[in-house]
């Protein structure tokens, strides 16, 4: 296959963005993983880049007793590491926006302390009471803190936020269950459910793609598109998150959430205008037209897999059950592969086939459209009759961009014909940075916008779909199938899709 390049034919696309308003920021589990290495570097991002207004404050709230100035420290070295710049001015003042409180996340008195510092800082930094709460910490503490939010009116002015991290809830009842407590204290208006993946460029591009340009929606259908295949995968392991893993898998971890969201953007119909709602009332409707899983028939579409030891990058790899405190019988599933189908006008009986899975040959996502093969070939006299289909791919990472595959003719007297792709690679044709898909999420948090995030109706409907398969898995006696770390796919998962005569696509470019 060749590649044929693509230029900007337009330059004067108007596209700047709002800074934020004045904010405070309170950060719950500050000292973790995902507050170090995401949210910090993306907010000091933010800042640099004057999309951050200077009356701000970062609290971090967290047990660790750590003064403000280790706060900074700590921070000061996390950002040099990651953004692998020396910024000392910005990153100076960025700092001085920095405070941290411990306290007991269970003890109301730590939300008093938290209101009395907001008081504080509010008056400092010039925010008034538009503050943010981000909750970063493990998911059995979300009741509570929300709770002790409420009963000490932290949630009651109108300019509170709260931003919740998966996982929301763990199956139906409990995200339910999660929601009337968060309700019970916020309005959804307040609620900002966030999912990484809809904060990736491509990930946004994929609506800008299907719905401002006029010729790709008239086929985007069932009468031409053959069908849909989703993928992620991932060639790490688990790293250090074997006590959530083990209690998570990747059912809950990566399909509840990711995978059937970009699955709504690529199928969704389209909104009637592009505001926050009128997405959402379309992702929603699109969830409740995904047919359920015949339970008897389960691993006729959905099956589960665990990495056992083998090579990833040329380096061995235990199994998932060798993995640190991983239990030696574990059953929890490091991959799933499914076929799914939407039960409505546009999709009825086109197969969408998601897999995602842990310790797999690379790191790889895209969205893969496959279109269906030309009716009849009139190439066939000349011995051309095996014409392959159209695919558009929508690759999210680790490269980002847009390729279409489609026939054209060789040059020369004797009719060959070559498939040739049209590429549109994003880190080619615009030469900024590509933005950090939390850098996106945190600014249209502060200004406001929950397009990109997830309303509480998808989050149950996406639940329903998918507790039947855990409870059924979790009742069973079988275990996932076992593949080998670095594979790229294994029988189980080749059957799933071969036994309809189609095949998955390579896990690369
Ligand atoms: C997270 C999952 O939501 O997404 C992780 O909890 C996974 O298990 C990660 O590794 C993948 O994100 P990305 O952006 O690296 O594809």
């Amino acid at each position: 296959m060749q590649d044929v390049g693509l230029s900007i034919a337009r330059q004067d696309i108007i596209c700047a963005e709002t800074p934020s308003g004045p904010c405070g920021f309170v950060v719950f589990g500050a000292s973790g993983d995902l507050v170090r290495r995401k949210l910090l570097v993306s907010l000091f991002r933010l800042f640099k880049q004057g999309l951050v207004s200077e009356h701000f404050f970062i609290l971090g709230a967290g047990r660790k007793e750590i003064s403000d100035e280790q706060f900074r420290k700590d921070t000061e070295q996390i950002i040099i590491e990651k953004t692998k710049e020396s910024l000392p001015q910005e990153l100076d003042s960025f700092l001085k926006h920095l405070y941290y409180i411990a306290g007991n996340y269970s003890d109301i008195s730590f939300y008093e302390n938290i209101k009395n510092k907001l008081a504080e800082l509010g008056s400092t930094h010039h925010v008034g009471d538009n503050t943010i709460f981000y909750l970063s910490v493990p998911p059995f503490l979300y009741p509570v803190i929300i709770e002790l939010l409420g009963s000490t009116q932290l949630s009651c002015q109108p300019n509170m936020k709260i931003v919740i991290e998966k996982p929301f809830g763990r199956d139906l009842q409990s995200a339910s269950e999660l929601n009337k407590s968060i309700l019970k204290c916020f309005t959804e208006s307040q609620v900002y459910r966030i999912d990484h993946y809809l904060g990736k460029e491509t990930v946004q591009n994929i609506l800008m793609f299907r719905f401002a340009n006029s010729i790709f929606e008239p086929i985007w259908n069932r009468n031409y598109i053959d069908h849909i295949q989703i993928t992620i995968a991932e060639s790490v392991g688990i790293e250090h998150r074997a006590a959530y893993y083990e209690h998570s898998g990747a059912l809950r971890d990566m399909f509840q959430n990711h995978m059937l969201q970009m699955l709504t953007l690529a199928a969704m119909e389209a909104p009637i205008s592009f505001e926050a709602d009128s997405i959402r009332d379309e992702k929603s409707k699109l969830l409740k037209s995904i047919r359920p899983f015949k339970i008897d028939e389960l691993d006729k579409s959905i099956i589960r897999g665990q990495y056992g030891q083998g090579m990833v990058d040329g380096k061995p790899a235990v199994s998932y059950k060798s993995e640190h405190s991983v239990a030696e019988n574990s059953k929890t599933e490091t991959y799933v592969a499914a076929k799914m189908f939407i039960d409505n006008l546009r999709w009825k009986d086109v197969p969408f086939y998601l897999r995602t899975g842990k310790r797999l040959s690379s790191k790889y996502t895209e969205i893969a459209i496959i279109f269906k093969e030309v009716p009849h070939s009139m190439f066939a006299s000349i011995g051309l009759d095996d014409m392959p289909a159209n695919v558009l791919v929508f690759q999210i990472q680790p490269r980002e961009g847009i390729m279409l595959n489609f026939q054209a003719k060789r040059p020369g007297a004797k009719t060959c014909i070559s498939t040739l792709s049209m590429n549109f690679k994003y880190s080619e044709i615009f030469s900024t940075e590509m933005p950090e898909s939390y850098q996106r999420l945190l600014l249209d948090c502060m200004l406001g916008d929950q397009t990109l995030y997830t309303r509480q109706d998808t989050i149950e409907t996406s639940w329903k779909i998918l507790t039947p398969v855990l409870e059924a898995w979790e009742n069973s006696d079988s275990s996932p199938i076992e593949y080998p770390a670095g594979a790229e796919s294994f029988p189980a998962a080749d059957n799933l899709i071969e036994s309809d005569g189609r095949k998955w696509r390579k896990i690369s470019e």
